[in-house]
């Protein structure tokens, strides 16, 4: 099999943000997972765990989705802002039934987003939120002159503005987000949108609409059809974004399946449902460069990821969930996916970042361990900010158990970091065979190689017992060639490459 690469061909920029993540109000993505509060024993600032934040940081967050879901819909944000102790207590209707005491707000998200270093991505309430809500939320967060909103921030204990680089007009809004009709939708956003004021206008809001469910055409042509219009009034962008989500549940929506018990047939179907972000990116784009010829809005895939039946014995609306060796290679597939899409999908935030569906973390109560999907992350974060470069490979073959769900062995994306490096991202499908893979560098001549490696079988993960039983490895399995170089990809594998040249 052969892997070319050609650094003379380059096929755009991968935003840093298609590394993103999610963080609702749901189980114990938040509570417990990421803020404890300050008079906790788990070691924490400012409320956040940092033990959490250290493992989040190796692995470049750039930009996180905050505070849902569905739960953005009915989350009301001056519930969650000044003193704690007076903040109003909600029943999470959505996920679980408990009480959201509020005590993560506005301030505790901002105060996360500066610990990683990230940026902020927002979601609105438009399902059950007035316009004059979200404009006010704006107003506070981002406004420095005199107004009754920014005197209430610094009433709150901050002085300065917030930056926030994006925003969404609503979630999941044909679903719990208002079970709207797209052109009903449409007609929402323009409105709600109008009233997102760019108070800084050196940096301004992206505007996030809420997109399309899985390969729901319908929606993409309609919400385009009669929000993508050009005000000559408007001086910043009218819709900045459109959204994109899509769930891999191997035996279906209702069945979901186990995430640790399930045989070669549930991998290989994962597997060619992962693959299937591509034909959904692909048609979305379509109907997309119909209305946006120049590829000005960007395709948001913000809730991307598997969900598999919850861990047996806990609460069923905590969504949480084991993540192993299958975990890892649909997180490189789509990631490997979304590069080779860079020129349209400009974010995707992983659903979710700590102990819900496909986390990169665990926590249990002092106790914290990575998954393997947090490898994956760690293993890519050089194509952030790189130039995708082209590659291909010949000689794949198609494997799989079942005709409709038949795979290629291998998948890839190639890209081209800011240090001049070669970054090759490389997926083994097969859960039973290595391959033997001559990649091919046009014009170039590879000095050194690092790589590293992430395999083992299909069904390992992570405990708090052996929290390393599925954890990437420095990979020597290669040979310089004349022309590039040589390696063997082990079965059930996430290899990343980098060459100097
Ligand atoms: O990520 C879990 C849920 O999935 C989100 O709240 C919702 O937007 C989606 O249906």
């Amino acid at each position: 099999m052969k892997l070319y690469i050609n650094p003379n061909i380059r096929k755009g920029h991968i935003n840093a943000e298609i590394y993103g993540h999610f963080s609702e109000h749901l189980g114990r993505g938040i509570y417990e997972g990421i803020y404890v509060g300050e008079d906790s024993d788990i070691p924490n600032t400012n409320g956040i765990r940092n033990d959490v934040v250290e493992a989040l940081k190796e692995i470049n967050v750039p930009v996180l989705r905050w505070p849902g879901g569905c739960f953005a819909d009915e989350y009301h944000w001056k519930d969650g802002i000044g003193p704690r102790e007076n903040r109003k207590k909600m029943i999470n209707t959505h996920w679980g039934g408990v009480v959201e005491d509020n005590s993560f707000g506005t301030h505790e998200f901002m105060e996360l987003c500066s610990q990683l270093g990230c940026k902020a991505y927002i979601n609105g309430n438009l399902g059950s939120g007035t316009v004059q809500e979200m404009s006010e939320w704006i107003e506070y967060m981002t406004f420095d002159g005199v107004s009754p909103m920014a005197e209430l921030r610094r009433k709150n204990g901050r002085k300065e503005p917030w930056n926030v680089d994006y925003f969404a007009v609503g979630n999941e809004n044909w679903g719990c987000g208002g079970n709207m009709l797209p052109e009903q939708y449409a007609m929402e956003f323009r409105r709600y949108q109008t009233y997102i004021r760019n108070y800084n206008h050196a940096r301004p809001i992206a505007k996030i609409a809420c997109g399309a469910n899985v390969d729901d055409y319908e929606w993409t042509r309609k919400v385009l059809e009669t929000a993508y219009k050009h005000s000559p009034y408007e001086f910043h962008g009218f819709m900045d974004g459109l959204s994109l989500h899509y769930y891999v549940h191997p035996e279906g929506w209702l069945i979901k399946g186990s995430a640790t018990d399930f045989d070669e047939k549930a991998w290989y179907k994962t597997m060619s449902k992962a693959l299937y972000m591509d034909k959904l990116i692909r048609n979305h784009s379509a109907i997309m460069d119909e209305y946006d010829p120049d590829k000005r809005i960007g395709m948001v895939v913000d809730e991307w990821g598997t969900w598999f039946n919850v861990e047996p014995g806990t609460n069923p609306g905590f969504l949480y969930q084991q993540s192993t060796m299958r975990d890892a290679l649909v997180a490189g597939i789509t990631l490997n996916i979304f590069n080779k899409h860079c020129d349209r999908v400009k974010m995707a935030n992983l659903a979710q970042m700590v102990n819900v569906l496909q986390a990169v973390i665990h926590t249990d109560k002092e106790k914290m361990m990575v998954t393997p999907t947090y490898h994956v992350f760690r293993m890519y974060k050089k194509h952030q900010d790189a130039e995708l470069i082209e590659s291909s490979l010949s000689g794949v073959e198609m494997i799989g158990l079942e005709d409709e769900h038949m795979v290629p062995n291998l998948f890839e994306s190639v890209s081209m970091s800011k240090d001049g490096r070669i970054q090759v991202t490389l997926n083994n499908l097969s859960v039973t065979d290595s391959y033997n893979v001559e990649a091919v560098v046009v014009d170039g001549k590879v000095k050194s190689v690092t790589g590293t490696i992430l395999t083992n079988d299909m069904r390992a993960y992570n405990t708090f017992d052996n929290p390393n039983n599925v954890c990437s490895k420095e990979f020597d399995g290669y040979k310089i060639t004349d022309n590039g170089v040589s390696i063997n990809i082990p079965a059930c594998s996430v290899l990343h490459l980098e060459l100097e040249i």
